[in-house]
């Protein structure tokens, strides 16, 4: 795998391939990688002549300082399970070779039709305006006939594909479903701040997740939040942040389970001081 720095290299590289025609596939990342990261990239690799990488840890999508200081980084072992994983390059610029000084004092805003206010957008103001501008100077950068997400980040995903569309780039976003840990806890970055004991507490997040499958026709929607909500806090480690069941597209909370075909329970919860966030899907 080669492992590519700066944007001026990597644009000589993605000149090349693009005048061979060859297809890109794209993985952004903030590194710190798992198996969920492994999915995308294998999917990539299925589906494309070169699989291309990119770990940054983007200053801009982190509303707390502490966040962006504490968020896990190994670059080294990353490196190597991209290897194994058969991708072609990672690229893995410096925060100055991405970005302005103007860049980095001046928030970057971005139209989100309603999609940043509801759930991530409401408890991490200015998050996904950090998300859409790393994005979409990645893709402009490195141009990807497709672009993988993990389903995990579920808003994070629709607000991708509303920004492909309103920016038009002719990427193709692939969204690819959650990968979860033995004991069914959905695979993240922040996995790795929990403790032995954490973890599996934290477990108990999809298990109760996945027994409200069971409720969802046999209740109503305000009942099925609370007695989710309740389940989980059983274990006193467990806060649960929101739980907002949604239309899977407009992302908008639906009062009744007819109201629409797609419909998904998106939930963010604090084990400890670590912040986990999963969904389920019920129709
Ligand atoms: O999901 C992530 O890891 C990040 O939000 C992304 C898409 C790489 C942008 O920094």
């Amino acid at each position: 795998m080669k492992i590519i720095k700066n944007q001026d290299t990597l644009k000589e590289i993605i000149d090349s391939y693009k005048a061979e025609n060859k297809t890109i596939g794209f993985v952004p990342t903030m590194g710190a990688l798992h198996r969920g990261h492994l999915s995308l990239i294998e999917r990539s690799t299925i589906n494309n002549d070169v699989t291309l990488a990119s770990i940054f840890v983007n200053p801009t999508q982190f509303n707390r300082r502490e966040d962006l200081e504490h968020y896990p980084r190994d670059i080294e072992k990353d490196a190597e399970m991209l290897t194994s994983a058969c991708c072609d390059l990672l690229f893995t610029p410096s925060i100055e070779d991405i970005y302005s000084k103007t860049e980095l004092e001046q928030p970057f805003e971005f139209n989100f039709q309603g999609l940043d206010k509801v759930m991530e957008g409401v408890f991490r103001p200015n998050h996904f305006n950090g998300v859409v501008q790393i994005v979409s100077k990645l893709f402009t950068l490195v141009q990807p006939d497709k672009a993988y997400f993990g389903e995990k980040d579920f808003q994070q995903l629709a607000i991708i594909r509303l920004m492909t569309k309103t920016f038009q780039f002719s990427t193709e976003i692939v969204g690819c479903p959650i990968i979860r840990e033995e004991n069914g806890l959905a695979r993240s970055s922040r996995n790795a701040l929990l403790s032995e004991n954490e973890r599996k507490i934290a477990s108990h997040i999809y298990a109760v997740l996945k027994e409200s499958i069971t409720f969802a026709p046999v209740t109503n929607i305000e009942e099925l939040k609370s007695c989710t909500v309740a389940a989980i806090e059983q274990k006193p480690e467990l806060k649960v942040e929101y739980f907002e069941i949604v239309d899977g597209n407009s992302l908008q909370p639906v009062a009744r389970m007819e109201d629409s075909d797609y419909i998904v329970g998106c939930i963010t919860v604090y084990c400890g001081k670590i912040r986990l966030i999963d969904n389920i899907r019920y129709k």
